[in-house]
């Protein structure tokens, strides 16, 4: 990027934040997601890095978040409340320490790593002891007195915690050696003067819900996430308010002269003063210990009580902590590391079309590289023109892309604020990119296909298909080689491959003589297919695993299957309008009928089991529990299921037959309660040995 353009983009950035920030901290309604905007700061925050000399004062990285609000007292900090910057993954967290070790050079660099809890930071004032003041974090320098508010929390304490001698003998014993023990000594007996504690607090998930609830029974709207949650109720002028919404309380940072030297300790002593602190906090020897308890809290994280959006980590000496000094608003020796985030934002760089197995062409969006929900994301499926034209999507514009779980990304929302005026509109090409026919989009529907059904792209899509793990699992055959077998006209459509030779094969890069034989004897060995995979391998728009294998069911063979009637389709559960209109289309297509046809000649269709009424055990349900002897519990499901029975793993009066092993638990029990048939193992072998 030119400084030019840098400059531009930072200027739409700062913009667009600020107004994001308006939404988010004065009318507590953000239109986009925390992560969304997350992204847009760290994109911010990574550029000012590189065009250093573009940062001005007023860009949103120089100013902390948040502003007092009228109403409430005005609390000058003594010591500034800072923020953190953000880390997204190990690189930048390696990043990061390369830079603090850089600065403190010679120092050993240990840590102490705690939950990020999402809520808002509070500031607690004990004098001699007493709780006297409590405070938002505000702009940082300036917050509000909440006092009123904090007093009804009830892990605060009004008044710290006096530790017994015995505690206090007993942690300078730990620390011997890294403490001043004669501060430690005093200032635990005394307790005088003035200690301030930070921390943050925050609302459980079954407080939010059940408040959530409240709200609603009285025609409130509810409350969003858990941070509004905690900074809306803090506000409340009225304590009884606050004081329904039952905030938590975990604190973090102890500003006192306590006699300590690291920020673990300060967390013991802040325990031992009877502020709670969160359990999971955790010393770390070094980043690939802060690695494991990023990725074990990231684990548990849907258990915890709370939300968290990531873990603080530490510098832990505070000498060093201090000597790192601050920039801007955040101090160098500690960093937030977020849990990967499900949003992010990125740039269309390119729509490229893509031609499937049925000849539709799909726009995908080609991205600057995003890193969502610990992949790296390149691209989007746009799905069809509709989609770009709701997104109201141009090449070139930032966008909100999100990633959730192992659900592919998708493109959410275009942020036109950032265009540059440099922007392209989209055109769904009226020729197919790969073969040059014509393409249709027909009256009603979304997608447009490409109308040739020899089409390279179609070809190599539904060969690829065919060859898939869940239809005729033929191994070693890949993109690559799909890709030469059409192009020098060995193959033009699946049924082709059975009459390869290796001698075909030799032609093709990267083949040898081994490796020519072994593809044609992989592929040989493939000639015989359940029904079910014969189905789903036709490749029949809309029918996937599921509904051929109902449809292979339905019909028990190729030939019942292959002259049926919509009516029949319509019978079949799970098959609708369109499914049958898809299935009746492709078999009642001529070059359909003649693939389907040279295929039958190459192989064998083996009916599936059809679950019909008249095996011996169709109709009842089985319950295995305990330990058989003489065969495992799986041979004995397999068994029954092959009479025709179902199983299931919990006893209910739908059951027909418990069959009790060694070792049988509560499943037993229940049988007998139920009334339920109960067979012993020899009691069950007869009986399936005589059907
Ligand atoms: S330490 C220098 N520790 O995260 C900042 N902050 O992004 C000192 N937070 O404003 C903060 N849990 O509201 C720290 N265990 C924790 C935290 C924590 C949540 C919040 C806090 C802070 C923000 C920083």
């Amino acid at each position: 990027m030119t400084h030019a353009e840098a400059k531009e983009r930072l200027g739409k950035l700062r913009q667009e934040i600020d107004r994001y920030r308006y939404e988010q901290h004065v009318l507590d309604a953000l239109s986009i997601s925390e992560a969304a905007l997350d992204a847009l700061k760290h994109e911010l925050f990574q550029l000012e890095q590189t065009f250093s000399d573009l940062i001005t004062p007023d860009s949103p990285t120089q100013r902390v978040a948040g502003k007092a609000l009228e109403g409430f007292r005005k609390v000058t900090h003594t010591v500034p409340m800072l923020s953190l910057e953000d880390v997204f993954s190990r690189e930048e967290a390696d990043a990061w320490l390369l830079r603090v070790a850089k600065l403190g050079s010679g120092s050993v660099f240990d840590f102490f790593a705690e939950i990020k809890m999402d809520g808002l930071a509070l500031s607690l004032v004990y004098r001699d002891g007493q709780l006297v003041e409590g405070s938002t974090r505000g702009d940082g320098r300036v917050g509000e007195d909440v006092t009123m508010s904090i007093r009804t929390i009830e892990a605060v304490p009004l008044a710290l915690r006096q530790p017994s001698a015995r505690e206090i003998d007993a942690f300078c014993k730990r620390h011997y050696g890294s403490i001043n023990e004669r501060r430690v000594r005093t200032f635990l007996r005394d307790l005088s003067g003035e200690i301030e504690i930070r921390g943050e607090t925050f609302m459980t998930k079954e407080q939010l819900r059940s408040l959530n609830q409240l709200l609603e029974t009285r025609g409130q709207p509810p409350l969003a996430n858990p941070r509004n949650a905690a900074a809306g109720s803090i506000r409340q002028l009225d304590p009884s308010v606050v004081a329904e919404r039952r905030l938590s309380f975990f604190g973090y940072t102890l500003i006192a002269d306590a006699g300590t030297t690291t920020h673990e300790q300060a967390h013991e002593m802040i325990a031992l003063l009877g502020v709670p602190q969160n359990p999971l906090n955790r010393f770390c020897r070094d980043l690939n210990e802060v690695e494991r308890f990023h990725r074990e809290v990231m684990e548990c994280r849907e258990d915890l009580a709370y939300w968290c959006d990531g873990i603080v980590v530490n510098v832990n000496n505070d000498e060093l902590f201090r000597r790192l000094g601050v920039v801007g608003k955040t101090p160098r020796a500690a960093m937030a590391w977020k849990f990967p985030a499900e949003q992010g934002t990125s740039i269309v760089r390119e729509i490229q079309v893509s031609v499937g197995r049925t000849g539709a062409l799909t726009p995908v969006a080609v991205l600057d590289p995003v890193s969502l929900a610990g992949t790296t994301v390149t691209h989007a499926s746009l799905h069809n023109e509709d989609e770009i034209e709701r997104l109201d999507l141009r090449i070139g514009d930032t966008v909100i892309v999100e990633k959730a779980g192992d659900v592919i990304p998708k493109i959410i929302q275009v942020l036109p604020k950032l265009r540059t005026g440099k922007e392209k509109t989209f055109h769904m090409p009226k020729e197919c990119p790969i073969c040059g026919s014509a393409v249709t989009r027909r009256e009603g529907e979304v997608a447009t296909f490409c109308t040739n059904r020899e089409c390279f792209a179609q070809e190599l899509a539904r060969l690829l298909h065919f060859v898939g793990r869940r239809m005729f699992d033929i191994r070693g055959l890949g993109d690559k080689i799909a890709e030469q077998m059409i192009q020098r006209g060995l193959v033009h459509e699946p049924s082709d491959i059975f009459s390869l030779t290796p001698g075909d094969l030799l032609t093709l890069e990267g083949f040898a003589e081994l490796s020519s034989k072994k593809l044609v004897t992989e592929i040989q060995a493939h000639r015989e297919v359940t029904l079910d995979r014969f189905i789903h391998a036709l490749g029949i728009r809309h029918v996937g695993e599921e509904t051929a294998a109902d449809l292979a069911r339905a019909f028990g063979t190729v030939q019942d299957f292959i002259e049926t009637s919509k009516d029949d389709l319509l019978r079949i559960d799970g098959v609708g309008e369109v499914m049958a209109d898809a299935i009746l289309e492709f078999l009642h297509d001529r070059r359909e009928q003649g693939r389907v046809q040279r295929l039958l000649q190459q192989v064998k269709v083996v009916s599936v089991i059809k679950r019909s009424t008249d095996l011996p055990l169709s109709g009842t349900i089985w319950v295995f529990t305990g330990t058989l002897s003489s065969l495992s519990r799986e041979e004995a499901k397999e068994r029954v299921r092959a009479l025709g029975a179902d199983v299931s793993e919990s006893v209910s009066k739908k059951t027909s037959y418990v069959v009790v092993g060694e070792e049988a638990g509560s499943k037993a029990d229940k049988a007998r309660e139920l009334g339920v048939k109960i067979l012993d193992e020899d009691e069950f072998l007869k009986m399936v040995e005589e059907e």
